[in-house]
């Protein structure tokens, strides 16, 4: 039984007092409560040290929403994977479509990235997606394929237990229209078929796939009721306390 995970990707927002409004709001929320999940939160860089100070000793689990995959050097601008370690980080976010989309992020950068989270000790929450252009004209297993398939290159089984996966349709995230449980669930199966085929069943029966892209507390819980949907990023539901606590009880 894979256990549910809701992570919070909280993108370029809040600063610091803010994120430690956020954070406190959300710890006093949950603390005394029964949850049936992991809680990761995702804020941004500025705010990582101050979240790790909060969320040490708590349920919470803290993550990154981006890395470069060299170690130290004249990378203006770049974090590194030791740096997140150091500021209390555990997950960082890869692939993310707004990473590829935006900033350009190919497969093989992204590879880059989650081969050297993995050596430092994190564990990457790896994001693939297909665009609605890339659905409309059915190639989204195609795409999905590809971008799983050249993200995971030459990480082995034992390293793929530490990372989990992202389904989030790029058509989805921040407009309001999900995917229906029955859109994800098919993709999110293909993806575990796959991973079954790259790997062994038992290493596909195991990864955590979230489904990500506009989901809110009064969507969760059916998205999260599919057999292959583990659990959900989540972008702006995640940018208040009640809405993300919301979701965390729909599991
Ligand atoms: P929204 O929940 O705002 O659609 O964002 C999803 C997302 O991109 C999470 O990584």
């Amino acid at each position: 039984m894979r256990r549910k995970v809701i992570a919070g990707n909280w993108k370029m927002n809040n600063d610091l007092s803010q994120s430690k409004d956020l954070i406190t709001k959300l710890i006093n929320g949950l603390s005394g409560q029964q949850i049936h999940c992991d809680v990761i939160i995702c804020p941004p860089f500025t705010s990582l040290s101050e979240a790790a100070t909060l969320v040490k000793d708590t349920t919470v689990k803290l993550g990154a929403q981006n890395m470069y995959f060299e170690e130290n050097g004249a990378f203006t601008g770049e974090i590194s994977a030791s740096m997140l370690k150091s500021a209390g980080c555990e997950y960082v976010i890869l692939g993310h479509s707004e990473r590829r989309t935006i900033f350009g992020e190919s497969d093989e950068l992204i590879n880059k990235k989650i081969k050297k989270a993995l050596q430092s000790g994190l564990k990457p929450i790896f994001c693939v997606g297909e665009t609605l252009q890339e659905r409309e004209a059915e190639i989204t297993s195609k795409i999905i394929e590809r971008q799983v398939v050249e993200g995971l290159k030459e990480i082995s089984a034992t390293d793929l237990n530490n990372i989990i996966l992202a389904y989030e349709p790029v058509w989805a995230i921040g407009t309001g229209k999900t995917a229906t449980p029955a859109q994800a669930e098919e993709v999110h199966l293909f993806i575990r078929n796959l991973i079954a085929k790259i790997y062994t069943k038992n290493a596909a029966e195991k990864l955590v796939i979230q489904y990500g892209g506009s989901v809110k507390a009064d969507n969760a819980a059916e998205l999260l009721s599919q057999k292959d949907i583990d659990g959900a990023l989540v972008g702006g539901a995640c940018l208040k306390a009640d809405s993300f606590m919301a979701i965390i009880k729909s599991v």
